[in-house]
């Protein structure tokens, strides 16, 4: 994780710089820093904490850099050494000529540290990164050109990493790289922009290049040039970024996840904008690659993914061997890379990943393809890492997701697997038509659904104060909906800090039942379909030792009253379409404890919102 940003060109930098971070803070937020090349030499600013510090550190320092026009900037989440400003990037060389911003892990970090005190680097912090800046600098006297130098050190680094680089010899000069982590290049006119992301640069520029694994650009206002790790040149491909400014503005609402809570209607809208016509028309899902003949013959799928979108794909592995009858097992990626497992080329690969760029699922992803296995991706981001990996790619086309905590982009990827469902059943002819028309039809009204809910959101937000206080909240479901009881609880947990677990409500006898007592909130996700008794049962002994029972339903029975002391309504919804409609009460109850709390909702603490550390 961490974000990177760089810009050389006409304009004065410090802003371009601190916007572009503000708009990376959702990488990490433990420190921050920028350097600039003022009129004699570069100067590094740094401070600990959210950007808004180093905000205030700039303050009274403006005329060193009121003409600057070149510099680098850094958000850092930490993993090698604490949030201290000795650790705060930009790191520099022995005498200071010669600064670095990283994204990544350095891992033989610890031999380039041994041989560079050996001839001389006096380090000063204990992260990975400082070893780049003294062994860039060293190659630099070497060779006397930074380009060459950022080149012959790559040679010598494993791991990860994005890199800007400045030195105090080339006064409008920026030279980048990376490998298996982000980097984008922005094109303006005389200008050109380096971000870890996109949002730090669409303010400026729709035109983007993207660098490739080992690439090295050599960035001046006037032009940007461009060689592989070998030194070749490449002519830079630019390409129209689809994202709209708009999408970073929080539009009214006070943060970003509710924001995007709302937007969720219009996210389903969108997703089946040209592909699902009528209720009576097949699924158009041109974006799966494989014939129909390997399609019908398909017995196998692996999903991998992390997070939230590992509860997307478990509510994947239900839909698909419901409505098509084959095997689907769904494994945490930072599980599936370090174990043998027998995935082949005759096995479908879906790696599920809202950022496209999250470290684990991409090596699952690079792993299985070297077995010969077709790559699925589901992404939100059809221009990240992951989708260069795709044979086969699905977008969600979500917009861009501010806020830390997964939600429409959950939801988008929820509807990913009820298309590609619904068009591997319709290619297999596994469900009746009947059937498949009926579940078409209702897909095509879950936005409306989704609204009747959001109209109602003060109901939730009253319930939720009720619960604001407890330590411990369980969430338990049973059957298609138990991923989403994870998920309710995983959404607490993130932005509350509330110790909030989900539950299978048949496990609960065999262990978790000792935790209830007349403090414990238990929300049951009792939905109408075939194990909606089977819960109510659950729930009933949950009740049974005292605990705070919450219903979160679409049955109308008025028995529920005895049993729940807070039952939120949503509306009918066949069961297999209810991890939708039940996801978007959760959410908000998440939203509002920790709104309540007064927690950072957007920014919670130790989280990052693309993880590209394994
Ligand atoms: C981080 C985020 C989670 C996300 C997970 C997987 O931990 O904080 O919200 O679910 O990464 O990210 P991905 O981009 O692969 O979906």
């Amino acid at each position: 994780m961490c974000g990177i940003v760089g810009y050389v060109g006409k304009k004065s930098v410090v802003d371009i710089l601190t916007d572009g971070l503000e708009q990376l803070e959702y990488r990490g937020y433990d420190s921050s820093g920028i350097a600039v090349m003022c009129k004699d030499d570069i100067k590094v600013y740094k401070a600990v904490g959210k950007l808004k510090n180093l905000r205030e550190e700039l303050k009274g320092h403006e005329n060193e850099f009121a003409s600057s026009t070149m510099g680098i900037g850094h958000i850092r989440w930490a993993t090698h050494g604490a949030p201290t400003v000795l650790n705060a990037h930009p790191h520099t060389c022995n005498c200071g000529n010669l600064v670095i911003v990283h994204n990544g892990i350095i891992e033989n970090y610890k031999e380039l540290k041994e041989n560079l005190i050996k001839l001389g680097c006096i380090f000063r912090s204990e992260t990975d990164t400082e070893v780049v800046a003294h062994l860039v600098a060293r190659k630099y006297s070497q060779c006397n050109d930074l380009t060459e130098a950022v080149r012959l050190a790559s040679k010598d680094i494993e791991g990860a990493y994005a890199l800007c680089v400045m030195h105090n010899d080339c006064k409008q000069k920026l030279v980048i790289t990376k490998r298996n982590a982000p980097l984008v290049v922005g094109v303006g006119l005389n200008e050109f922009y380096a971000a870890s992301d996109v949002p730090a640069i669409i303010k400026h520029t729709n035109k983007a290049v993207y660098l490739s694994d080992n690439q090295i650009a050599t960035l001046t206002p006037e032009k940007m040039e461009l060689i592989d790790g070998d030194g070749n040149k490449i002519e830079p491909k630019a390409e129209i970024l689809p994202w709209e400014p708009v999408a970073l503005s929080k539009m009214g609402y006070k943060h970003f996840m509710l924001k995007e809570i709302h937007e969720q209607p219009d996210v389903i809208r969108n997703i089946l904008v040209g592909r699902l016509h009528a209720p009576d028309e097949n699924v158009v899902l041109d974006e799966v690659k494989l014939t129909k003949e390997t399609l019908k013959n398909l017995n196998r799928i692996q999903i991998i993914a992390c997070g939230t979108s590992l509860h997307a794909a478990m509510i994947g592995k239900y839909l698909i061997e419901s409505f098509c009858g084959i095997a689907v097992d769904v494994e945490a990626s930072s599980e599936y890379i370090y174990r043998k497992t027998v995935t082949d080329e005759h096995t479908l690969v879906i790696g599920v990943s809202q950022s496209g760029e999250t470290a684990d699922t991409l090596t699952a992803i690079k792993q299985s393809k070297a077995k010969g296995s077709h790559i699925l991706i589901i992404t939100n981001r059809p221009d990240s890492a992951m989708a260069r990996e795709a044979d086969s790619l699905i977008p969600v086309s979500a917009g861009i997701e501010v806020s830390v905590a997964a939600t429409k982009s959950y939801v988008a990827q929820l509807m990913a697997f009820y298309l590609l469902a619904l068009y591997m059943a319709e290619i297999k002819e596994s469900m009746a038509v009947s059937d498949l028309t009926s579940l078409k039809a209702e897909l095509m009204i879950l936005p409306q659904k989704i609204e009747q809910i959001l109209a109602h959101k003060d109901d939730i937000q009253r319930v939720a104060k009720c619960y604001a206080n407890t330590k411990d909240f369980i969430y338990i479901a049973r059957g298609i909906n138990y991923p989403t009881a994870l998920e309710g609880a995983l959404k607490l947990k993130e932005i509350s800090y509330i110790n909030a677990t989900g539950y299978p409500a048949g496990e609960l006898k065999h262990g978790p039942i000792a935790m209830l007592d007349e403090t414990m909130p238990v929300l049951s996700i009792l939905m109408n379909g075939s194990v909606y008794e089977k819960l109510l049962s659950n729930s009933e002994e949950a009740k049974a030792r005292n605990a705070r029972m919450i219903a979160l339903t679409n049955s109308k029975d008025e028995k529920l009253n005895d049993l729940f002391e807070n039952i939120i309504r949503v509306p009918d919804v066949q069961e297999l379409f209810s991890p939708i409609i039940a996801m978007i009460p959760l959410q908000l109850i998440a939203y509002y404890i920790a709104e309540f709390l007064g927690k950072d909702v957007d920014q919670p603490r130790n989280l990052a919102k693309s993880v590209t550390v394994e």
